[in-house]
């Protein structure tokens, strides 16, 4: 798998070759990036050297549904509209890569690593992004690393970001059309607790495996929603 070019990383990485590194020097941050449009703008032209079409497709269609879900949800929806866009920055890396990218970004990596790389694009995303763009708040810096495995706390922003990942329309599952027809209509926590129980179910019936992370994020959502049901 190609990789994707990356222009402010401190080391080569694995496949890093000479045609990336040309992509790296056109990538070169311009000076003056202060606003949140101007960092979508660039960033909007930079993912299409990063991702493939429909990757890049995703990632645009995240954003406009998590601007859609911001505004329902009254979270500031321009955070919500780049952390869509930025979310999947680091996609196209193999695990390989991605192992690199996580040790390079000084990310601790847990025992089972290999079992579960692919989710490591979310966190050493966040980090890159961080180094592109200096001044995005960390708001969205939190909620790009938190898009595959969740957390046991999760802001606002942190659930619309992982709900409109997996809603946003260009992914055809059948199971998705219960869940988008409760964005909007129900608590976000709710909504998101939902669409986190399908991500376990998927695992589960596809014999897949589960970060242990996650056993915990749904244990600590259960538990709430058992003290919740409990006072009503
Ligand atoms: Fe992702
Ligand atoms: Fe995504």
């Amino acid at each position: 798998m190609q990789s994707p070019g990356e222009s402010r990383d401190d080391a080569p990485l694995p496949g890093h070759d000479t045609q990336a590194r040309q992509q790296d020097a056109r990538d070169a941050k311009p000076e003056g990036l202060q606003s949140l449009s101007e960092i979508y703008d660039d960033a909007r032209v930079k993912l299409e050297g990063r991702l493939t079409q429909y990757r890049l497709l995703h990632s645009l269609s995240v954003a406009d549904i998590a601007d859609l879900m911001a505004n329902v949800y009254e979270v500031d929806p321009e955070y919500a509209r780049l952390a869509g866009l930025l979310h999947d920055w680091d996609k196209n890396y193999s695990d390989d890569e991605l192992v690199a990218r996580a040790e390079l970004f000084n990310i601790e990596l847990p025992d089972d690593t290999r079992n579960m790389a692919a989710l490591l694009h979310a966190q050493t995303g966040a980090c890159a992004v961080a180094r592109e763009y200096p001044r995005l708040p960390p708001e969205i810096l939190q909620a790009i690393s938190r898009h595959t495995s969740a957390a046991p706390d999760m802001s606002e922003l942190d659930m619309i970001l992982y709900v409109a990942d997996m809603i946003e329309p260009l992914r055809s599952a059948p199971s998705l059309q219960l869940l988008r027809s409760l964005a909007g209509n129900v608590p976000l926590e709710e909504l998101f607790i939902k669409c986190f129980q399908s991500t376990l179910e998927h695992l589960i019936r596809r014999h897949r495996y589960i970060h242990p992370g996650s056993l915990a994020v749904w244990n600590t959502y259960a538990a709430k929603e058992r003290a919740r049901n409990r006072k009503g």
